[in-house]
C-alpha cells in the first residue's frame, strides 16, 4: 500500500505570537511545497528519510527518544499503526522545497502532508481528522501551537485566523507581491515561544493591552486588504513588527534586513516565530524588483514567492 500527499508552506502577515493567547492573525499559503510519500511495508520498523536524515524506530520507541524535526511524523505512523493494529510497519519518504527551520511553515506542511499521506493507508481523507492530527504532531514538538500554521497548510489561499473561532477566508485575495528575505539563522519555534510566555509573565498588563492592540490592527488590515489600501496595510506591518521588537523576537541582524527591506516596500516584519528566520517584505508589480534588487545588493538572500490557493493536495 502507498500514499502520497503535500502541502504548501506559510507565512504569517500579521498576528504570531499574539494568536497563541486568543488574538487574531492573518497568514497566507505560499508556493513552496513539501511531499510526504508513505507505504507500508512487512518489517515492524517505522523509517523516515527526508534532507534532515534518516531514522528507523519500532513503533513502540518513545517520542522523547525520537529526534526533533521528524518526531510528528513518528508520532502520526506510530499511533496509527497502533489504531489499525497493522501487523508490519511504514516507509515515510519526505521531499521539500520549503526551506526548514526559517518560520516558512516547513514543519506544519510536514504534519499536514504526513498526516494526509499516512491516514491516506488505511482509509478515505477527512480534511477535519486530518487537521487535528497534524496539530497534535505539531504539539509533539512546538507543545503551545495555535494551530494556525497547520490550518493555512491545510486549506490555503489567505485567512483570518483565531484559536477560538476558527478561520474565515479573506475573499476577494490581496493582491500584493511578497518578497521573503531569509537571515540564515535558524530558530526553534518552542523556544522563542517560551521567551515570549516569559515576556508576558512579567508584563501582564501591557501583554494585554498589545493583544488588543492586534486585534484592532488584523481589523484594520482586513479593511485595507479589502480597499486594496497598500499604503495604509505597510503601515499596519510596520506596527506589527514595533510590537514583535517589543516582545522580544527581533534581533540586531532582522531589524537591519528591515531597515532595508523597508526603503523599498510597503513595509516589512518577522514571519514565524521570529528570532531567526524570514522577514517579508510587502509589495507590488510597482516596487517588487527593487525590493529584491536592494536586499540582494546587501548580501540578503531574497525570493519572491506567490499564493497556493489550493492547501493539501492527495496525489
Ligand atoms: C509560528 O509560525 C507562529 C507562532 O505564532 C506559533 C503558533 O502560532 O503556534 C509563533
Amino acid at each position: 500500500m502507498k500514499s502520497e500527499s503535500s502541502a504548501p508552506g506559510k507565512i504569517i502577515l500579521f498576528g504570531e505570537h499574539f494568536v497563541i493567547y486568543g488574538t487574531k492573525a492573518i497568514l497566507c499559503a505560499i508556493n513552496r511545497r513539501i511531499t510526504v510519500r508513505a507505504e507500508t511495508v512487512p518489517r515492524e520498523m517505522i523509517t523516515i528519510k527526508s534532507k534532515l536524515g534518516t531514522i528507523s524506530h519500532n513503533p513502540e520507541t518513545k517520542l522523547a527518544d525520537i529526534d526533533a524535526p521528524l518526531r510528528p511524523i513518528f508520532h502520526i505512523a506510530s499511533k496509527l499503526i497502533k489504531r489499525h493494529t497493522h501487523k508490519g510497519g511504514m516507509l515515510i519518504t519526505i521531499s521539500s522545497d520549503i526551506p526548514h527551520g526559517v518560520g516558512l511553515g516547513s514543519s506544519s506542511a510536514c504534519c499536514v502532508a504526513g498526516a494526509s499521506a499516512i491516514l491516506g493507508l488505511f482509509k478515505k481523507h477527512d480534511r477535519e481528522e486530518i487537521l487535528k492530527l497534524a496539530i497534535e504532531a505539531e504539539k509533539t514538538i512546538h507543545r503551545n501551537s495555535s494551530g494556525a500554521d497547520c490550518t493555512v497548510c491545510l486549506y490555503g489561499g489567505v485567512m483570518e485566523y483565531s484559536k477560538n473561532v476558527g478561520f474565515a477566508e479573506i475573499n476577494p485575495a490581496p493582491e500584493f507581491t511578497i518578497v521573503l528575505a531569509n537571515s540564515d539563522m535558524k530558530h526553534s519555534t518552542g523556544d522563542v515561544v517560551d521567551g515570549v510566555k516569559g515576556f508576558r509573565e512579567k508584563n501582564k498588563a501591557r501583554f494585554e493591552v498589545m493583544c488588543k492592540a492586534e486585534d484592532h490592527l488584523v481589523n484594520d488590515a482586513i479593511l485595507h486588504i479589502k480597499n486594496k489600501d497598500m499604503i495604509g496595510l505597510g503601515v499596519c506591518v510596520k506596527k506589527n513588527q514595533s510590537m514583535l521588537k517589543e516582545i522580544g523576537v527581533s534581533n540586531e541582524r532582522l531589524e537591519e534586513m528591515i531597515k532595508i527591506a523597508d526603503s523599498t516596500s510597503y513595509g516589512s516584519k518577522i514571519t514565524g516565530a521570529g528570532d531567526g528566520g524570514c522577514i517579508f517584505a510587502l509589495n507590488d508589480d510597482t516596487n517588487m524588483q527593487d525590493t529584491l534588487y536592494t536586499l540582494e545588493k546587501n548580501g540578503i538572500e531574497c525570493f519572491s514567492v506567490g499564493i497556493d490557493f489550493k492547501g493539501l493536495d492527495t496525489i
